[in-house]
This record gives C-alpha cells, structure tokens and sequence, in this order.
C-alpha cells in the first residue's frame, strides 16, 4: 500500500489554529507555520471515508463511543505494546488536557503539590497551578551530548507528605526521549514508595522511531497499575486532534469512581458522532498508514540532522525519539529568548513554538513540528540554512 505525503494541502482556509493564530502569534503571515502539534499532512483516507459515511445518515443526535471501537482500540493496544487493558477501565474523553484537569481534581485537593518534570508541553504546569496545586518541579537532567534523563536524586529530595500526582509525559513532548523501561521503573518505585499517584499522558506513544520501544507505565506491574491513570488516543498519531476524541484508562476501581465522580461533575462526558467513526477505523485500518507515515518523519528527521551539522556551531539536535517534534538547541547563536525567537520569524521565516514556553530550562530551544509533506520540510530547511548562513554576517 502505499501514501501520499508529499502532496500539499493547503490549511489556510479551513479555519487550521496553525495558520489562524499567526498573526496573533507571530505579528505576520508571512511565517511557515510549524508550532502546534497537529500534521499539515492528510488525516487518514480510512478516517475521511468512516467520516462520510456516518455523515451520510441523517441523525446526529446522542451517541455513545460502540464497544466494537473500544475493542479496536484494546486490540491495538495489545498488538502494539504487548499491554492488557479491559473495557471496563476505558473512558471516553474529548481532550487529553481536560482528562489531565479532571484527574488534578479527582486526586488532589488544593495545596497538595504534583510532580512536573520540566522542560514539558505547557498545560502541565498551568494546570496544577490554575487549580490552586503547587508544582513540585523536578527539571530534567541533560547531558553533555544532550540526551535528557529524570533526576531522581533531585526528585527524591523534595518529596513530602504533601506530594500526591505525579504528571508525566511518555514520550517525553518537547525533548522527544521514549523513556527506557529501567527508567520507567525506577520513577515507578518511588511513586510506589510514596504512595502517588500518576497521570501518564501517552498521547505520543505511536509515534516512536525505531529502535526505541514505548513501554506503558501501566505495563510495568500490577503494583504501578493500580496507582496509574493512562490518557491514550488518536489524534496526534492519525492527525484528528479537530475530531476531539481520546481514552482515559484505569485499572484501579477507587480511583476510577473518583475520576468518573470529578468528570461527570462537569459533564464532559458526551462523544461526537464522527469521532466515534474516525476512531474505530483508525484502530482497525490505520495501522499501514502509520508505518508508512513514520518511514516519511525519519526522513524528515534526517534532514534536520543533517541541516544541524552543517550548522553545528549554532544549531544543536539531538534526534527525537518518539514524537514528531524537534527540540532545536539554539544556545550557540548567542541570542536571547527574544532575538531568537525574531530571528526564525523574520530571518528564517518560520512561526515554531519558543522554548521558553515550555519552562525556564527550554531558554536557549526552538521546538519545530516537522509533520509535514515533503516540499514543506524542504521549504523549511531552505529557509533556516539560508537564515543561518546569513548570522554569520552580522
Ligand atoms: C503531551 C501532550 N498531551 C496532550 C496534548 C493535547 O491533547 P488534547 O488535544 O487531546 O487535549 C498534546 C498536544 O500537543 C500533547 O503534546
């Protein structure tokens, strides 16, 4: 079978938050639009189709996420993780986002501190502390070659009777690390230790590059099961974010009362009609598309790294792992947040997300979204050459 991504589809009219917010976001049009994380590459053909035909009957009136999609979903999660989940610990959830809210609610009480391990994709930390939580930061440690690693050491030191969440992201959105399962496990044994709970947010766990493997947290025993709450879902890996349909999974029976009890308090829980069909089919004919797509993002991986090394005193990047986001080190050209983030928009004509977004640790770091077709990378990487080419004048 084979996929098209080198076609350009052209976003700018259908009301895409990529290109709308680019003004607001970047004082211009005139920018590549490569921040938030969806794909300028077409969702799917077997979600288009599933899609037109629920469109085509005429009722859109309440429904439910079928069993039969569920089952789609749990088979996936099998083939591909070699990971058990059941039906019965399964929720529906329109956001990964408001899941991780719902859980800061269901399990924590204002003043207790929650565990965020920085640089991260930002509603982590507005989260906690929008609902009156006191972050607990535990920044990543990187190393000379760049790789970055938890610290535990740090972690361990400010634990407290006060600390009961811990937020992890896995893989890791922006530094792009799938976290070994040795790792996983010894983060698990000090939630285990200190009885806290964790919100594992896999919501980036398809999108891994070969020969890294995602481990499940819950995967790791029965123990980190029962004190895990997992957000999984579609919309990064088939690129249906605007369909707004995820899973909530919990093993645990007290904890799935307390989440259940913290969301119908809002009452989220309502699905949308085509989100019920996009889902089913991609977890049932979506997986040849998928391997295809990741063939096409280590090509485009493969040109950043090599644009970095053609640049290396001034670009660093370390190949993401998992995930279709690249945490650009930007450090050698000297600049501050501010100049850095004028010259990509101005010199390189590129709208990405600035590091500093994402915790004072991503200070000198640019993170690009590189899920795009084929001539839009080549454009980007034109531009940045050229834009780096050019420093070196001033
Ligand atoms: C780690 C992570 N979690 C959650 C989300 C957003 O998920 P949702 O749109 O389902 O709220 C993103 C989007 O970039 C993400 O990177």
């Amino acid at each position: 079978m084979s996929f098209d991504f080198t076609s350009v589809t052209d976003r700018s009219k259908s009301n895409a938050e990529k290109y709308t917010l680019r003004k607001t976001l970047f004082q211009t049009e005139d920018v590549l639009p490569m921040w938030v994380a969806d794909m300028d590459i077409e969702t799917p053909e077997c979600v288009v189709e599933a899609v037109k035909r629920r469109a085509a009957h005429p009722v859109y009136g309440y429904e439910e996420v079928p069993n039969s999609a569920y089952e789609a979903q749990i088979a996936w999660v099998k083939k591909r993780f070699n990971h058990e989940i059941k039906r019965e610990w399964m929720f529906y959830s329109h956001s990964v986002v408001a899941t991780i809210n719902t859980a800061i609610h269901a399990f924590t009480k204002p003043g207790d501190k929650i565990i965020v391990q920085t640089p991260i994709y930002p509603p982590f930390l507005k989260n906690v502390t929008r609902n009156a939580r006191e972050v607990l930061r535990n920044p990543l440690l990187r190393s000379d070659s760049g790789e970055y690693r938890f610290d535990f050491e740090n972690l361990r030191a400010q634990i407290d009777e006060k600390t009961k969440l811990l937020l992890l992201c896995s893989p890791h959105n922006p530094v792009g690390r799938v976290w070994r399962r040795e790792e996983l496990e010894e983060l698990a044994a000090i939630c285990v230790e200190h009885n806290i709970k964790v919100v594992a947010d896999e919501i980036h766990s398809d999108l891994v590059y070969a020969p890294h493997v995602h481990t499940p947290f819950a995967s790791l025993s029965d123990e980190v099961a029962d004190l895990t709450l997992t957000a999984i879902g579609p919309g990064k890996t088939f690129n249906t974010a605007g369909l707004a349909i995820s899973t909530v999974v919990i093993k645990d029976e007290q904890m799935r009362h307390d989440f259940d009890d913290a969301y119908e308090r809002i009452h989220f829980a309502q699905g949308n009609v085509f989100a019920h069909a996009g889902f089913e089919a991609v977890y049932r004919e979506g997986e040849p598309w998928l391997e295809a797509l990741l063939v096409h993002l280590q090509a485009n991986i493969d040109k950043l790294s090599a644009l970095a090394k053609r640049h290396s005193d001034k670009i660093r990047f370390i190949p993401p792992e998992g995930t279709y986001l690249a945490w650009l080190d930007c450090s050698g050209l000297g600049l501050s947040s501010r100049e850095l983030r004028r010259f990509f928009i101005e010199d390189a004509a590129l709208g990405l997300s600035p590091g500093i977004s994402f915790g004072k640790e991503g200070k000198n770091y640019m993170r690009l979204n590189f899920a795009v077709p084929t001539p839009t990378m080549d454009d980007a990487i034109a531009q940045l050459d050229m834009a780096l080419s050019d420093f070196d004048e001033y």
